[in-house]
């Protein structure tokens, strides 16, 4: 059996009794490691509280190396480790595919995901349009195709959830060509960084899918014990400093509910200011207003 099992945000007690059943009795566990990172525990505390070694699993290893993973799972049981959710954001999808084409038959034990975890930053998950990636910038690729999913979502009134970039396990670009296995220390984007490309993005395209006055919802550290949020247009999100990763931002949609509201404001010290922002925002695409069909007039 291959079993993908989803961790959770933060703790390594965040695994559910399910799922750490299922590792326990693994002859093999990997652990998915570059599309997130368990925050308050090491790959050790992890494998002391499972009481298994665990293999990390890069994303090489994933997407071209899956033989390895998938090995002899008919027979044994294997574990997939994911943190958050095994579908939440990044789906294993194509790793379940190629154990059902091998005759290995899979189970999925679900955890709380960043998907629907930002919920709790009081935005109604109801109201969230098309989810997001923001990658690193560099010198000759800034890609902004998320920059169209934004502005369908803000046209019809919904809110953004925008993922921020990892590397883990990077090489330089010297190293690569010189067939170095060196890898860069691991690397998580900021609010203020994603902040800023959002702002260069817009000045290039000139739409206005949004503003730099546009409100937002900075998350950080969601189920850890440090989780913070704090709201603010983009432009001053461009200069928060949100502290160790985690991130992830919501810009917010113009239909944003009094009650949804009324908990944001709990993450500013300027009420006035950001209810403002908010109440200016939403004119944003608003839609001309109904007018019922005349009578044709009487010839
Ligand atoms: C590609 S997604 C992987 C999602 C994961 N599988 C899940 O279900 O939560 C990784 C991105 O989600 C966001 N994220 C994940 N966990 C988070 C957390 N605890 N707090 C804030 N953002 C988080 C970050 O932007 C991070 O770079």
């Amino acid at each position: 059996m291959l079993y993908l099992v989803g961790l959770g945000l933060s703790y390594k007690s965040d695994i559910t009794v399910r799922g750490l059943e299922a590792v326990r009795k693994c002859s093999r566990v990997y652990l998915e490691h570059y599309t997130s990172i368990l925050m308050a525990a090491s790959q050790e505390e992890l494998e002391e509280y499972y009481g298994k070694e665990i293999i990390l699993a890069d994303r090489e290893m994933v997407e071209t190396g899956s033989d390895k993973i998938l090995h002899n799972a008919e027979n044994e049981d294997v574990a997939f480790l994911v943190v958050g959710d095994p579908f939440g954001a990044t789906t294993h999808t194509d790793l379940v595919l190629r154990a059902k084409h091998s005759n290995i038959p899979v189970e999925i034990i679900h955890n709380a995901s960043v998907m629907n975890a930002a919920g709790s930053c009081g935005l109604q998950l109801y109201n969230f349009g098309q989810t997001v990636s923001m990658v690193f910038f560099t010198d000759n690729w800034r890609p902004d195709s998320w920059y169209d999913k934004i502005w369908e979502n803000r046209k019809i009134g919904l809110h953004t959830l925008v993922l921020l970039d990892i590397k883990v396990k990077e090489q330089s670009i010297e190293n690569m060509a010189r067939g170095r296995l060196i890898y860069e220390p691991p690397r998580y984007m900021s609010i203020s960084q994603c902040c800023e490309q959002l702002l260069e993005v817009e000045e290039n395209r000139g739409t206005k899918a949004y503003t730099p006055d546009t409100p937002a919802v900075a998350i950080s550290r969601l189920g850890s014990g440090s989780q913070s949020f704090k709201v603010g247009t983009i432009k001053e999100l461009s200069e928060y400093d949100a502290g160790e990763p985690l991130h992830s931002l919501v810009i917010l949609g113009r239909q944003c509910h009094d009650l949804e509201l009324e908990y944001l404001l709990e993450f500013t010290d300027n009420r006035e200011k950001f209810t403002n922002d908010v109440r200016a925002d939403q004119e944003y695409f608003k839609p001309a207003p109904w007018v019922p069909p005349t009578e044709p007039a009487d010839e």
